[in-house]
């Protein structure tokens, strides 16, 4: 772990790599979401997590042109909201998605949240939508193991990533050893339980111990864990900060102590209770 660096990528199912760890732009409003990207750019993050509900695609867009860094060096996710869920839709959703943020491809197309009804076919829209290089690669979130079931049933294309809350206060192990088990990269969103455990004493110590920030550790453990990681922050120092997570390791111990610490808190939705 200790030679990764800012640009490590993960392969996926869909022989396409992911950069490990990404910025997260939810909450982020036009203007923060366009000096965000921006920043984080030019700290040297590739990967950036955006979705047509955020409302800051075409902010993203725009910083990422502006950056003037080449396009296929930057691993760029959009996701398929809700209310455009089923076959005919997602096709026009996608279209929309690519036109705000002023490209022609997306790097990775997921399936925001499983929709009762909806998703199989949104599903099969995703698949023609890689078909036709719109994404390069296609994937879900917030599908619980009994969601990924359904699905593999139903479909030859596994998605490639599964994003999912994930931090040391909620680990669903069952739904991370499936997706090991099915080649499903697992991507953490909310890392840092959406700014709300920050100050727990356990973290501090950690913190203390390893000369870093709290925010950092928690990002460090993401990524020791095997996953893909997604911090959110508006702020350019903290940008910096959540990516100066390579010149440190978790001892196995700590990272034990951190699995211990789970306790199904939820900072965002609930996907487990969606038949
Ligand atoms: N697929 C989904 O359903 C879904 C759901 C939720 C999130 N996501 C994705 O995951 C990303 C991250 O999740 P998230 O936004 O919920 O939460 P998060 O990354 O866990 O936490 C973000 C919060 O922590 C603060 N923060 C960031 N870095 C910090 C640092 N170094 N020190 C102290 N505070 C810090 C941020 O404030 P400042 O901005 O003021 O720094 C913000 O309030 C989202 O932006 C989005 O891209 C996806």
């Amino acid at each position: 772990m200790s030679e990764l660096n800012l640009t490590s990528t993960i392969p996926t199912n869909q022989s396409i790599d992911v950069p490990l760890l990404g910025l997260g732009v939810w909450k982020s409003r036009p203007k923060e979401c366009y000096d965000a990207v921006k920043s984080a750019l030019e700290f040297g993050y590739r990967h950036i997590d955006t979705a047509a509900i955020y409302g800051n695609e075409a902010d993203v867009g725009r910083a990422l042109k502006e950056s003037g860094i080449k396009r296929s060096d930057i691993f760029l996710v959009t996701k398929l909201w809700n209310a455009d869920q089923g076959y005919d839709e997602a096709q026009k959703a996608i279209d929309i998605s690519l036109k705000k943020l002023g490209t022609d491809y997306v790097d990775m197309y997921l399936i925001h949240f499983p929709v009762s009804g909806k998703r199989n076919d949104s599903w099969r829209a995703l698949e023609k939508i890689k078909g036709e290089g719109k994404a390069r690669s296609i994937g879900v979130s917030n599908f619980m193991v009994p969601h990924l079931e359904e699905l593999l049933k139903e479909t030859d294309i596994i998605p490639a990533m599964n994003q999912v809350e994930y931090h040391p206060f909620l680990q669903d192990l069952e739904l991370k050893e499936y997706c090991i088990k099915k080649g499903i990269v697992l991507e953490a969103y909310s890392p840092l339980a959406h700014g709300q455990k920050l100050e727990d004493e356990r973290i501090t110590n950690l913190a203390k111990k390893y000369h870093k920030s709290n925010a950092q550790i928690l990002i460090r453990w993401s990524l020791q864990n095997g996953n893909v990681v997604i911090p959110k922050s508006k702020n350019p120092i903290r940008i910096k900060e959540n990516a100066d997570v390579f010149d440190f390791v978790l001892s196995p111990d700590d990272m034990k102590e951190i699995h211990s610490w789970n306790e199904n808190f939820r900072t965002c939705w609930d996907p487990t209770t969606v038949d």
